[in-house]
């Protein structure tokens, strides 16, 4: 009597809201598309915010010609087969939903040329309703241009958040891909104006490229589960980003453990690698958030990650203000001319001369090749003076944890440790 059945094209737009509300959501299923294509370089195009336009062009192996037509219906994909597939998803995309949803409600034209053909297909698309098909002369890869986002649904475009507001979104958004995929290379353009460039390369130097920042390494691994982690402490506000398995995880829960146990003035990129039974993404229908089999194990192994093997966790008195510093370090001497040994009332320091040297020459040139020539080198003797010399600058860095490229500057050994080893009190 009252119930009716909504006509197709309306729970089509329902539908699709559920997986895009806004630019940065096509942006995140677009590059998810291309990193599943095995793409090494991805190029992102956006104007006003993405609400105008996103392009997105990739490298990747191509869609075959007879399957251009397939990708935009719903339950559409090549990345699983059956309901048992779920359990060992190792792609980004696996419910066929995301290129239906967008061409539900946008413009949208897909061009793509698969790895073995001579030449390209292209698809247009408009609110869901296929308006051409046609060939294509192109490079191999694939190219999705999605024009006038919700042009259909008025009241959905009004909501979009301002172009600024967008933009920045899908900055970030591509930063996090781009995180997880240093063997990609991305670039994304504003306006034709070239807001990211980030070249292929391992997985540190993607880290630091992408925050600017010298950074810490740390891993751990234990029952099926790596955990890698990048820290940079001492920062005005703390950062945290998590990935299980190259995917990035928003769960608050996780996130807030992260910054209880790294410190809430840390920036934290950790990356956990599981099998992938122990993760199901499919509980978010933008997978932004991931349930993690035996949870609690899995916070555990963080914490244990934020306390291990680390000496930089509080080293109070190095960074207190430099006016109220009063040197407590006593100089013991240098090891195989290439250690300086330095102990405090607390700690025997093992400090790399070369790796001191070099940071004191960054902070002051702001030019790490430059620093790492001028610096001291590993198997120098140094003079009673040039030690004490170091010993002063360190206490004066803004960062005297780590070395420009982000290698810890010293090991430090808790002198309780040598007492209680040689049953003494301490
Ligand atoms: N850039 C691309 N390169 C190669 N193939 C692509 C690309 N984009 C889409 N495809 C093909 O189109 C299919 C449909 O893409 P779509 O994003 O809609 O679904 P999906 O990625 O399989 O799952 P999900 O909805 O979870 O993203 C994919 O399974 C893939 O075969
Ligand atoms: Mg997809």
């Amino acid at each position: 009597m009252f119930v009716k059945i909504l006509p197709p094209e309306v729970k089509r737009k329902i539908a699709a809201g559920e997986v895009v509300e806004s630019p940065v959501d096509v942006v995140k299923e677009l590059v998810e598309n291309s990193l599943d294509a095995n793409a090494s370089r991805i190029e992102i195009e956006i104007s006003k915010g993405g609400k105008k336009l996103i392009r997105i062009k990739d490298n990747g192996t191509g869609i075959h010609p007879e399957d251009v037509e397939k990708v935009i219906l719903q339950g559409a994909t090549s990345k699983i087969e059956s309901e048992k597939d779920l359990l060992n998803i190792t792609t980004y995309g696996f419910r066929g939903e995301a290129l239906y949803s967008i061409s539900s409600v946008s413009k949208l034209k897909l061009r793509s040329r698969y790895f073995q053909e001579k030449e390209g297909k292209e698809i247009e698309v408009e609110g869901g309703i296929v308006k051409g098909v046609r060939r294509a002369g192109m490079p191999v890869g694939t190219e999705v241009e999605v024009r006038d986002l919700f042009f259909n649904m008025p009241a959905r475009r009004k909501f979009l958040k301002k172009e600024d507001t967008e933009r920045r979104k899908i900055q970030e958004l591509v930063k996090e891909y781009a995180l997880t995929n240093p063997e990609v290379g991305f670039l994304l353009f504003s306006e034709g104006r070239e807001v990211l460039n980030l070249k292929r390369g391992d997985l540190k130097t993607r880290v630091e490229e992408v925050f600017s920042k010298s950074f810490e390494e740390i891993t751990e691994e234990r029952e099926g589960i790596v955990l890698r982690v990048f820290v940079a402490r001492n920062q005005k506000q703390g950062k945290y980003f998590l990935f299980i398995n190259k995917r990035p995880v928003h769960n608050k829960n996780f996130k807030e453990y992260i910054r209880k146990v790294f410190g809430y003035k840390t920036l934290v990129v950790l990356y956990a690698e599981m099998p992938p039974f122990m993760v199901d993404f499919n509980v978010h229908p933008k997978k932004k958030e991931a349930k993690v089999l035996k949870e609690r194990k899995f916070l555990e192994l963080i914490k244990s990650l934020a306390g291990k093997n680390n000496p930089l966790i509080a080293l109070p008195k190095l960074s207190q203000s430099r006016a109220s510093y009063s040197p407590t370090y006593e100089i013991v001497g240098q090891l195989e001319d290439t250690f300086i040994l330095v102990k405090d009332s607390e700690y025997l320091y093992f400090i790399d001369q070369h790796l001191l040297d070099e940071r004191i020459n960054y902070e002051k040139l702001g030019n790490e090749d430059l620093a790492c020539r001028i610096s001291v080198k590993g198997g120098q003797k140094l003079s009673e003076e040039k030690v004490r010399e170091l010993i002063k600058a360190w206490q004066r860095l803004e960062n005297p944890h780590v070395c420009p490229h982000g290698r810890p500057i010293y090991y430090r050994i808790p002198l309780r440790e040598i007492y209680e080893k040689l049953g003494r009190n301490f």
